[in-house]
């Protein structure tokens, strides 16, 4: 009997201490002391017992009832504190919680694609896309690159087999878009190329570019001239001129390597554009006639210009990145202070 009553005591006075809040503590309370509670039916149940051991059975009972009522105004005041402190300190516990504070945001170099892809439909382009994996028939021979001539060279390719490849350029989509469809045509081509390159701060080996192509009947390179000024205008926000260098492409003649002048400094030189006034842009020039040839259009029927830039750059010029690699390796640190990009 008395062992029974030690093992309820404990019980009872582990249910008080593990009460959390002061609701759960008073059903607690009343489990225990209240009028229907464990201890008035103990103390009913003390009729049963023989007269002689009423007394003592009763005097322990109470000792437990008082016992288990301090342990009560002691949690009381306990969780009583607890809550107060809470309340002291400003927190309002019914209040909402807070929204995530890290949310994504694009990729700098996703951004930019977004923008460069928006300013040319402006422009009246229409945005196409090619595969990564390539025939060498599209990234090259269609683009008069000969077989076995040295300005495959030019290029270092991932071969897959002997017919396939990662692309080194989107211009092979110049030739995809123009077998489907006849001038005029407008199209924006943005994707990922694949170079075997020594990696460093300015080289990586993947990397990204977008390709434009424009043809239609007596395009010139007055044309390529215009769009390209309108184009960089608007993408960085101010005046800017451009020039022409002479260059080499087999798929364009002729082919020029264009620079603009520098978005930060005007042209005055400064670090930017390593104190030239000038910075190197894109490659570009009139479609060759072999490449029309290639995509089954008839000789001397059109004109037109293709030109194809380096997004990692135009990404790494705008917001002063250094180092191309930072772009592939995703580290939070560096991504999220572009969290803002649209
Ligand atoms: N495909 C060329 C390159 O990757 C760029 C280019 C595109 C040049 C279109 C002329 C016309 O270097």
């Amino acid at each position: 009997m008395q062992e029974e009553l030690a093992r309820w005591r404990e019980t009872a006075l582990a249910a008080i201490a593990g009460a959390s809040s002061l609701p759960e503590l008073d059903a607690v309370r009343v489990r225990l002391l209240g009028r229907k509670g464990e201890l008035t039916a103990r103390l009913r149940a003390l009729g049963e017992l023989p007269p002689e051991e009423r007394p003592a059975a009763g005097a322990a009972l109470n000792r437990l009832r008082r016992d288990l009522e301090t342990a009560l105004a002691d949690r009381r005041a306990e969780l009583q504190d607890a809550a107060d402190a809470v309340a002291a300190a400003g927190v309002d516990l019914t209040l909402p919680g807070r929204p995530p504070a890290a949310l994504g945001g694009r990729h700098p170099l996703t951004a930019i694609i977004a923008e460069i892809c928006e300013i040319f439909r402006g422009l009246g382009y229409r945005v196409a896309e090619g595969p990564d994996v390539e025939l060498d028939y599209y990234n090259f021979k269609a683009l008069n690159f000969p077989d076995d001539h040295p300005a495959r060279d030019i290029q270092d390719t991932f071969y897959i087999d002997d017919v396939m490849l990662l692309r080194t350029q989107t211009s092979p989509v110049q030739v995809r878009v123009m077998e489907q469809e006849q001038p005029p045509l407008a199209v924006i081509v943005p994707g990922r190329v694949y170079r075997n390159e020594a990696v460093d701060a300015s080289h990586a080996a993947e990397f990204y570019q977008v390709e434009g192509l424009y043809v239609d009947r007596d395009v010139s390179l007055a044309d390529l001239r215009a769009t390209v000024v309108a184009f960089l205008q608007q993408l960085f926000g101010r005046d800017v001129t451009i020039r022409f260098r002479p260059h080499y492409f087999p798929f364009t003649e002729p082919s020029v390597e264009v620079d603009m002048s520098c978005f930060a400094c005007g042209g005055k030189g400064c670090n930017v554009c390593g104190r030239t006034g000038w910075i190197e842009i894109m490659g570009a020039g009139m479609v060759h006639p072999n490449v029309f040839a290639a995509a089954g259009y008839p000789a001397d029927a059109y004109t037109g210009f293709a030109f194809g830039l380096g997004i990692d750059r135009i990404a790494m010029l705008r917001h002063g990145i250094d180092d191309i690699r930072l772009f592939y390796e995703n580290d939070w640190r560096f991504l999220q202070q572009f969290r803002g990009l649209a």
